[in-house]
């Protein structure tokens, strides 16, 4: 049996299958259908300082190749995930990696020194909220907002801490390397593409607030470039997240600089696709004749380019 266990900076990880934040709840929500011990990791729904009830709906829209979501971030708030959802999960033996969003780089800091870093494998910083100080901007657009949220939580939290990027920008890379030089243990890419949708009867986006994030498979191809550009950039673990519904599209992230993935949308469609990657990964090692993925890196680096 190959072995699937990957190195995300100083955290091994059994497998480089990770379930996306949103797209898997607190890491209890879909158990059995999906335990969460298939993973290699469990990222959870962004937790803010206070609970929040989310957009009205609609909330969500199909495309031909993928979902738009407008949810608003709703979460059962810090108190509730601090007092109800983590410790079920250490329960079960389990440290997620805790998404966190906060309206200024000192709230971030303060949601950072609330959580136990013992109690959890990494935080994984939600920068695509508005920065209330700047009116609203969004921080993840900003190298300079991006570089204090990572310094405020890197001085407040004494674990791993993960900085994820938004699509939506001229040049991730750059934002990336702002979040390495700040002290960021890996980052993150990508999050949401910015979409919308519209309704022929009214003439108007079904949205409340106009404006929706897509993913899906619709947007791999710009997940695997961002990893790429990032790759290319920086030094720091790359966690590659955006339109992963297949063992192959996880090893097209690996292959484009990824050390590990995150799978979100997919999740919905089809439970059976996680015990499916994995399996189809093993099968790709064995058939390259590899033991490892540091095997099949050394494979794909000395392949002449394509
Ligand atoms: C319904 C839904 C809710 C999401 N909620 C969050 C969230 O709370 N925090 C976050 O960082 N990303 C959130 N995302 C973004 C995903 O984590 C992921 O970055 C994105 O969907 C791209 O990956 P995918 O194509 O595999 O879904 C959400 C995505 C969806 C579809």
């Amino acid at each position: 049996m190959p072995d699937l266990s990957v190195h995300v900076g100083g955290l091994t990880l059994a497998n480089p299958l990770l379930a996306a934040s949103g797209c898997f709840g607190y890491g209890l929500d879909c158990d059995p259908l999906i335990a969460p011990e298939i993973f290699g990791a469990v990222v959870t729904k962004t937790v803010t300082p206070e609970p929040r009830r989310g957009n009205t709906p609609p909330r969500l829209a199909e495309t031909p190749a993928g979902l738009l979501n407008s949810i608003g971030l709703e979460n059962v708030g810090l108190a509730a995930f601090l007092d109800e959802k983590l410790p079920a999960l250490g329960a079960r033996g389990l440290r997620p990696v805790v998404s966190i969003a906060a309206g200024s780089p000192p709230a971030f800091a303060a949601m950072a020194g609330a959580l136990d870093p013992a109690a959890i494998l990494a935080l994984e910083l939600n920068l695509s909220c508005p920065n209330v100080a700047a009116g609203g901007a969004n921080f993840a657009t900003d190298p300079a907002a991006v570089a204090a949220i990572t310094r405020a939580v890197r001085s407040a939290f004494d674990g791993p801490v993960w900085v994820k990027l938004t699509p939506n920008v001229t040049d991730i890379a750059e934002v990336a390397a702002a979040a390495a030089r700040a002290g960021a243990d890996a980052v993150c890419a990508i999050n949401t593409l910015l979409g919308m949708d519209i309704d022929l009867e009214t003439g108007k986006s079904p949205f409340a607030r106009v404006t929706a994030g897509l993913s899906g498979p619709a947007v791999l191809p710009v997940a695997l470039a961002a990893v790429w550009r990032i790759r290319q950039r920086v030094d720091v673990p790359v966690l590659g997240i955006g339109g992963a519904a297949s063992a192959a599209d996880v090893l097209k992230f690996l292959a484009a600089g990824a050390d590990a993935v995150q799978v979100g949308t997919a999740l919905f469609g089809d439970p059976g696709l996680p015990r499916r990657i994995l399996a189809g990964l093993e099968a790709e090692l064995d058939r390259r004749g590899c033991t490892s993925f540091a095997d099949l890196r050394a494979l794909w680096r000395a392949a002449p380019a394509g």
